[in-house]
């Protein structure tokens, strides 16, 4: 893998399947010797799992846009400085299941703060750092809504903040991909997430190949 493809993000609307994609081809990468590190955002380090429970507490409806804003964007300070950086810095391959390309879509599009206020934070909490090569991986609002309510209904209760927004919350975040996809050719892969999860990671494996 070159140099400059090292840092690679996952998005996607909540019941996309991007999580189960990372841990495929982190595991695929291994297998091909690479050193992979897997991190995650909102958490990825102690404190960012402190701040993960605040925002996704479906306790929390009290949570004020601009807040969670500002939670989202610690918690990616928080990793980048303590994990990403030098994980990078050491030549490992860094996964990291969603990044700034979510803050834009649910905060900036879905939420309506703005793309300009979102990157200004970027700026500030990532310092320039941004993703060598992105895979959204995109289904329908209705599938990753079933998908994520079978999720729920399974045991990661507690974790639905976000999940309980109406369909049309999710209509924007998925809209909002696909305009930042489009907008970002060069980084952003568009993966079909329809079908079984190894159809799926055989469609992000074909994406993967200038990069591996
Ligand atoms: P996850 O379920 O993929 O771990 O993501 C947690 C939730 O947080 C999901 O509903 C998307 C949301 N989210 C944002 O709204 N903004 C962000 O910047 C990030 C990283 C996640």
């Amino acid at each position: 893998m070159p140099e400059d493809r090292r840092f690679i993000t996952f998005e996607g609307i909540d019941g996309s399947g991007k999580t189960t994609q990372m841990r495929l081809l982190g595991k695929r990468l291994r297998a091909r010797g690479r050193d992979v590190y897997e991190t995650v955002e909102p958490g990825g380090t102690a404190v960012g799992q402190q701040i993960r429970r605040i925002l996704l507490d479906s306790t929390n409806q009290d949570l004020r846009p601009t807040a969670e804003l500002l939670l989202y964007f610690a918690s990616r300070a928080q990793n980048l400085e303590q994990c990403i950086v030098p994980a990078l810095r050491a030549g490992r391959v860094v996964l990291c299941d969603r990044f700034t390309d979510s803050t834009l879509a649910y905060q900036g599009y879905a939420r309506g703060l703005g793309a300009g206020t979102v990157l200004a934070l970027d700026r500030i909490a990532c310092r320039g750092l941004s993703p060598d090569l992105t895979l959204l991986i995109d289904v329908d609002v209705d599938t990753g809504l079933a998908r994520m309510r079978a999720r729920n209904a399974n045991g990661t209760a507690g974790e639905t903040r976000l999940d309980d927004e109406p369909r049309e919350f999710h209509r924007k975040v998925r809209d909002a991909y696909l305009v930042i996809a489009r907008e970002n050719p060069g980084r952003i892969r568009v993966i079909d997430g329809r079908g079984a999860p190894e159809e799926v990671a055989a469609r992000v494996w074909e994406n993967m190949q200038d990069h591996v």
